[in-house]
């Protein structure tokens, strides 16, 4: 067994034993459903003051650094395996390449370019997903391949052509679907890379590219996209004891509570007058499962609590009769909403380590096929919070050199 897939079987075995924690949604809860098995964290999370929890959920390092500091043991297991850190040089200068970039994006894609450099040169390369091509016009300019680009929105690709001629580069952009078999031609190229490809888009992508490519490197996002329920791919993962289903492959991009005062302040009142409204739901269906509500508008939450009631009441066919017991929802809400706000600590807390896994299972797969493979935090989480690449080389096989080099 190989030193990755070891640390997956680790992972996976550890947080399978404390599913019991990141499995729950907070949001659905009404106290601690664990709190019998881990009594003294319970009473340490209910007493936690209200700044203390803003300040965790404002970021998740300090959800981390409580919950490690009540789960010592489990934290010392989980935290065996670490990505390899990688601090990029970034150059802040104003170049002509930039314009039209958003500034993050143009510093992930100097960081992402600056991975790719420690592999070996290559002259041709494939950029999956690519949009408009920024990165690939970057690869091109900056390490001197040729990079064909694939999109499947034919306006991206236009206009990602139109924009590379301005620098003239030698980029190729094909519209084409990154889901079914991309044509030879593209998939003959020595190193493919991914920035930030989707749940879905990125599993095809390892699984058309592995195997074929020299050198692989991605980093991948939105896992849950277009996930199957069991959509792990290296033997390791799939053998292990730790199997997430789409819905559990959202937990890794949970936001962390961010925004100005105003945005906390309306994400803090829909959250307690949907929870107070489902107390009174609850309470008149004779049905204690939580209802879900669509989206809902930012002048209702404007208007008197009432409004929001009867509309919530009205979207799932009752009538709502209660109006002068509306504070007292209220007030339950708003220890529903305390509570669910302390219990998502513990997803926080928990979610970077089953990130960890998916992505140990994109590096086992590749190793169970003959690369040599990396993970790497390619720049500082406050720049992405996607940062993981996962870079798949294939060993030097002299057979694979063109006859005539041989
Ligand atoms: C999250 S963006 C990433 C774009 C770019 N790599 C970046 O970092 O800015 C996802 C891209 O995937 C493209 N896309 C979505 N579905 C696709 C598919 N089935 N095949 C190919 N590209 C697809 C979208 O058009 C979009 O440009």
């Amino acid at each position: 067994m190989t030193a990755l897939a070891h640390s997956l079987q680790i992972l996976a075995t550890t947080l399978q034993q404390h599913r019991y924690l990141w499995e729950p949604e907070p949001f659905l809860l009404r106290e601690a459903p664990w709190g019998a098995r881990e009594p003294a964290m319970q009473d340490a999370l209910l007493s936690l003051s209200q700044a203390e929890v803003d300040a965790m959920l404002s970021d998740s390092c300090h959800s981390e650094t409580w919950l490690a500091h009540q789960l010592p043991s489990l934290f010392e297991v989980l935290r065996q395996w670490q990505p390899m850190s990688f601090t990029p040089q970034f150059d802040h200068q104003h170049d002509a390449m930039s314009i039209g970039i958003g500034g993050r994006k143009w510093l992930q894609i100097q960081a992402f370019h600056q991975v790719t450099q420690h592999l070996p040169a290559v002259l041709t390369c494939t950029d999956w997903c690519g949009g408009k091509g920024y990165l690939a016009a970057y690869l091109a300019s900056h390490q001197g391949c040729q990079v064909d680009c694939i999109d499947i929105d034919q306006t991206l690709c236009e206009e990602g052509a139109q924009r590379v001629d301005q620098y003239d580069l030698p980029v190729a952009f094909h519209r084409c679907d990154a889901l079914q078999p991309v044509a030879n031609d593209v998939l003959a190229n020595e190193r493919h890379v991914a920035l930030h490809a989707c749940g879905e888009l990125h599993r095809s992508l390892w699984q058309q590219t592995i195997g074929v490519a020299e050198q692989v490197c991605i980093s991948p996002c939105c896992y849950h996209l277009g996930a199957s329920d069991i959509c792990q791919l290296s033997e390791a993962a799939k053998q292990s004891d730790l199997q997430l289903n789409a819905k559990e492959l959202r937990i890794p991009l949970l936001e962390t509570v961010t925004g100005g005062q105003q945005a906390l302040r309306n994400r803090r009142t829909e959250q307690i007058w949907r929870l107070a409204y489902d107390r009174w739901r609850a309470e008149a269906t004779d049905d204690p499962q939580y209802r879900p509500l669509r989206s809902v508008s930012k002048s209702l939450l404007k208007q008197d609590p009432r409004q929001f009631f009867e509309w919530a009441a009205t979207l799932h066919g009752l009538v709502f009769d209660a109006e002068d017991q509306v504070e007292l929802y209220l007030i339950q809400g708003e220890r529903d909403f305390a509570m669910s706000e302390r219990l998502g600590i513990i997803r926080q807390g928990l979610k970077r380590y089953l990130e960890y896994f998916v992505v140990l299972d994109l590096a086992c797969y590749a190793e169970e096929c003959g690369y040599r493979t990396n993970i790497v935090a390619f720049c500082d989480k406050s720049l992405t919070p996607r940062n993981l690449a996962v870079i798949a080389q294939r060993p030097f096989d002299p057979s694979r050199l063109p006859r005539l080099l041989q």
